[in-house]
């Protein structure tokens, strides 16, 4: 083999091992659903103050957050978490419109931890796989 093609198959074998950490992974979702719940914090004390535009900014965070974890549940094939995700990106979407209640967005929220979230007992929380 020539020297080219040597370096050809170790960066191959280098992008094996390189690309999982590319695609949607369970640090994702944890980093998308921190950022949630910090948004959330921010959305009620908007909600309190009716101040509209930070209602529409937070909403739109919001909107991207779970845009990311929708990559997560479709790459692991599961098709309820799917819609679940889907229907808090909608709520999500009308609160960035200006049409939306953030209470519809909260809503949206349990069903899913329930069937998904576990917590830990140092109070973190993960994904749970088995139901
Ligand atoms: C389709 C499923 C799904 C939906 C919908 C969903 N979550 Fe989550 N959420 C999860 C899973 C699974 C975890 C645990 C994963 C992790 O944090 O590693 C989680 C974790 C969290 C965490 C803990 C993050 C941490 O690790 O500190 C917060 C906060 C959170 N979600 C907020 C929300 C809020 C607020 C909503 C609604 C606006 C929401 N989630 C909607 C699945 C979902």
């Amino acid at each position: 083999m020539t020297t080219f093609g040597k370096s050809i198959s170790f960066l191959l074998a280098g992008m094996l091992v390189i690309v999982p950490a590319f695609s949607q992974s369970e640090e994702d979702l944890d980093k998308a659903m921190k950022i949630v719940g910090k948004t959330m914090g921010e959305l009620r004390k908007a909600n309190e103050a009716k101040d509209a535009a930070a209602l529409k900014a937070g909403g739109q965070t919001l909107v991207d957050q779970f845009t990311i974890a929708a990559k997560f549940w479709a790459s692991h094939k599961m098709a309820d978490a799917t819609e679940m995700n889907g229907k808090t990106i909608a709520a999500a979407k009308a609160l960035a419109a200006g049409t939306g209640e953030f209470a519809a967005v909260g809503a949206t929220c349990k069903g899913c931890h329930d069937l998904y979230r576990e917590k830990l007992a140092d109070g973190s929380y993960k994904l749970k796989m088995s139901h």
